[in-house]
């Protein structure tokens, strides 16, 4: 018993990358990510771009420890418009609060408690982020789980036909709602998806450091494919939106506190389950600079 115990702790504390063995995802053990190390930085990456989503567990980090861990993988950019039009801690405008929580009636994250639909992160922008990361502070007994597909696999997994139709074809990325469907700050609703404000980028890009090509949808909502008649471009749209997300391209974490996952968000998709609103839910999150897509 004791060796057993001495084994499991020997195990925990050697730098490891465990595959989910499902369509994506890592454990990456034996890391304090308070006192990271380059040979830890450098293990941490690989198993991004080889696993695309890695969880490392139990780390009671800080804020500006979880902003050192960001800026180890490129420039910090500030999130997206929040739900209150203004950063969420007022110290640290580079972390998004993500939390159902509410104080005074003012909600102290995004995201609320319902679920947030597959999407992928601040695609309504010319240059996406690359990389986000999710910190885990307090976490509902049930639900609120995050799941994430593989895009290099949904692309490879298209029919050759559809793959030819699908070349060159660039969709509208709307800016007017988040993935809980909340209407950002500054937007009004949208009736035609033609008119969506937001970023146009091609349906498949290409991972500037894999050299992968990925399927790249955003969010259906408003979603659209440009020089289609609207209703091919909505059939086409949920036919793809239905093959991105299928199980053999998925992992989820089932949260536990300290949790802290680390994604790339050029070819992923990912959605939140939601959760019972009388729970709360909070994480701290940062994520890193974009690039044009190719
Ligand atoms: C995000 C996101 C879902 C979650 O941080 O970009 O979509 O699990 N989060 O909170
Ligand atoms: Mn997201």
């Amino acid at each position: 018993m004791q060796n057993a115990q001495n084994a499991a702790a020997a195990t925990e504390l050697t730098l490891q990358v465990i595959p989910s063995g499902k369509g994506c995802g890592a454990e990456v053990t034996g890391v304090d990510l308070a006192a990271l190390d380059q040979a830890t930085v450098a293990t941490l990456k690989q198993a991004v771009l080889d696993h695309l989503v890695v969880v490392v567990r139990g780390q009671p980090i800080t804020d500006l420890q979880l902003i050192a861990l960001g800026k180890t993988f490129g420039e910090l950019e500030p999130p997206g418009t929040s739900v209150i039009g203004k950063p969420y801690i007022d110290e640290f405008p580079d972390i998004l609060v993500i939390s159902n929580v509410m104080e005074q009636g003012i909600p102290k994250g995004n995201l609320g408690s319902g679920e947030a639909i597959w999407h992928t992160d601040m695609s309504y922008r010319e240059k996406p982020c690359t990389i986000a990361i999710l910190h885990a502070l307090e976490i509902p007994p049930a639900g609120g789980n995050t799941y994430f597909a593989n895009q290099y696999m949904a692309y490879e997994a298209l029919p050759d036909e559809l793959k030819k139709k699908l070349e060159g074809l660039v969709v509208i990325h709307d800016e007017t709602y988040n993935s809980a469907g909340q209407l950002r700050k500054g937007f009004r609703e949208i009736t035609d998806p033609r008119e969506a404000p937001g970023a146009r980028h091609r349906i498949f890009r290409t991972h500037p450091l894999t050299g992968r090509k990925a399927l790249y949808l955003g969010r259906r909502r408003n979603a659209c494919i440009v020089g289609l008649p609207l209703e091919e471009s909505e059939r086409l749209l949920d036919q793809l939106g239905a093959h991105a997300c299928r199980p053999e391209f998925v992992w989820h974490n089932e949260w536990k506190i300290g949790d802290t996952l680390i994604w790339d968000n050029r070819c992923l998709i990912h959605r939140r389950d939601s959760f019972d609103a009388s729970q709360r839910r909070m994480m701290h999150r940062v994520q890193i600079r974009g690039e044009a897509t190719q």
